[in-house]
């Protein structure tokens, strides 16, 4: 863990089962969590390799609030560095991507490799014998800040640290199960958009790592039979509680004599569709799941729900806002039909999306909510119990008490 400065923040003697609203607007852990968390022993999504398929692709990121670089060399190695002139601070490329073999900054030119290494200082021996670089600057020594970099079936990770376990023991076996599931073989990048959040980050981490909500806010999964919690599914942690897997699978729903057919007030089981090929698609996995949310800790979710394939990576704006940067995904080998069922799918999810539009209308309604709230008032994290066990029951918060949990860990509160 980084040292930063004390933090004025005392977790509640209940754990896990609250969380002090004081975490998602006190500027001071904002500013702890960016060297602490982000910084710290953590893997973070950085992209596909199929975003970056030839030599001298790259594509701009963020790690945590920090600007990054991720670039395929010409020896076809990927390199993430930091997008932040070495000379005076400016972000070096503005570019979402492209084809680069040196990165020059726009404010005096300094120019980057495709590995981060400073290899040009424009007038570096001045103009006519005067001015320039001292004799003893070394191009050597300025070059961007580089990340560690780990890929897991062509997932790109990024880590400021040099001794946090490579990427597939921090998954652990489920994680890797459930990933190596979607991504199988060779895809194909369908789209990209993000999704601007008026919340602090880490209300969107709980809410997609959250069952509890998805068949009552979304009214569409519970109304049409999309996700509810009379299917079969599970809510999977790894052995540390730091990442999950959440699933469901469609077929298996009865909701005969359950609760959905007592008092939900939201939720109306007699209705259909006008026109159903909105959600209409074909079973795609042997297992029969059809809902799959994996989350890493911290900020990325893959997903496959229904034929939907893709990635949401969440970037901290400021202590109340942030960003969420979408991939939707298909597989390389797939026909156009295919193709077409996933994108007419995928208007349900993403910032206008009939399903996730609630998501970050109701994380701003927390935003919101939690205004004026004093130091020693917190969240109930109560459903399922108080801790972070996997299980096949989706009516339990275990999941975000995981998150928390590993929240605690890397913030060493
Ligand atoms: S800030 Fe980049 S060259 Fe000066
Ligand atoms: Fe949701």
């Amino acid at each position: 863990m980084v040292e930063t400065p004390a933090i004025d923040f005392e977790w509640p003697a209940k754990g896990l089962t609250r969380i002090p609203y004081q975490l998602f607007n006190d500027q001071n852990i904002y500013d702890a969590e960016q060297h602490r968390l982000f910084r710290g022993e953590t893997w973070h999504y950085l992209g596909l390799g199929i975003e970056l398929p030839s030599p001298g692709d790259f594509k701009t990121t963020f790690l945590g609030e920090t600007p990054i670089i991720v670039c395929r060399d010409k020896n076809g190695e990927l390199n993430a560095f930091v997008n932040r002139c070495a000379h005076r601070g400016a972000m070096v490329c503005h570019h979402q991507s492209g084809n680069r073999k040196v990165f020059t900054c726009p404010y005096h030119n300094w120019s980057f490799d495709q590995k981060g290494n400073l290899v040009g200082v424009a007038f570096r021996n001045g103009v006519r014998g005067e001015g320039g670089m001292p004799a003893s600057f070394n191009l050597a020594d300025h070059g961007l800040e580089t990340l560690r970099v780990d890929v897991f079936h062509d997932v790109i990770f990024g880590t400021f640290s040099n001794c946090v376990a490579p990427v597939e023991t921090y998954l652990g076996p489920d994680l890797r199960h459930h990933i190596s599931r979607v991504f199988n073989r060779p895809m194909k990048v369908l789209g990209h958009y993000s999704q601007f959040f008026r919340n602090n980050w880490k209300m969107y981490m709980e809410n997609v790592r959250d069952p509890y909500h998805a068949s009552i806010l979304h009214l569409f999964f519970g109304s049409f039979g999309l996700s509810r919690h009379t299917m079969d599914g599970a809510a999977l942690l790894d052995e540390r509680g730091w990442h999950s897997v959440v699933y469901t699978k469609r077929a298996t729903d009865d909701i005969r004599g359950s609760e959905y057919e007592g008092d939900l007030p939201s939720v109306k089981t007699g209705l259909v569709l006008e026109d159903p090929s909105l959600i209409a698609g074909w079973p795609e996995f042997d297992d029969k799941i059809t809902n799959c949310l994996m989350t890493v800790f911290p900020s990325v979710t893959f997903q496959q729900i229904s034929n939907c394939l893709g990635v949401r990576h969440i970037v901290p704006r400021s202590v109340d806002t942030s960003e969420l940067f979408w991939t939707l995904l298909g597989y390389a080998d797939e026909d156009e039909k295919q193709t077409r069922i996933r994108i007419k799918q995928s208007n349900l999810y993403g910032p206008a999306g009939l399903v996730a539009l609630e998501d970050g209308a109701v994380t701003n309604m927390v935003q919101r909510g939690i205004l004026g709230a004093d130091k020693d008032e917190a969240s109930i994290v109560e459903l399922g119990g108080e801790g972070y066990e996997s299980g096949t029951n989706r009516v339990t918060e275990t999941v975000l008490r995981g998150f928390w949990k590993a929240y605690r860990e890397t913030m060493g509160v």
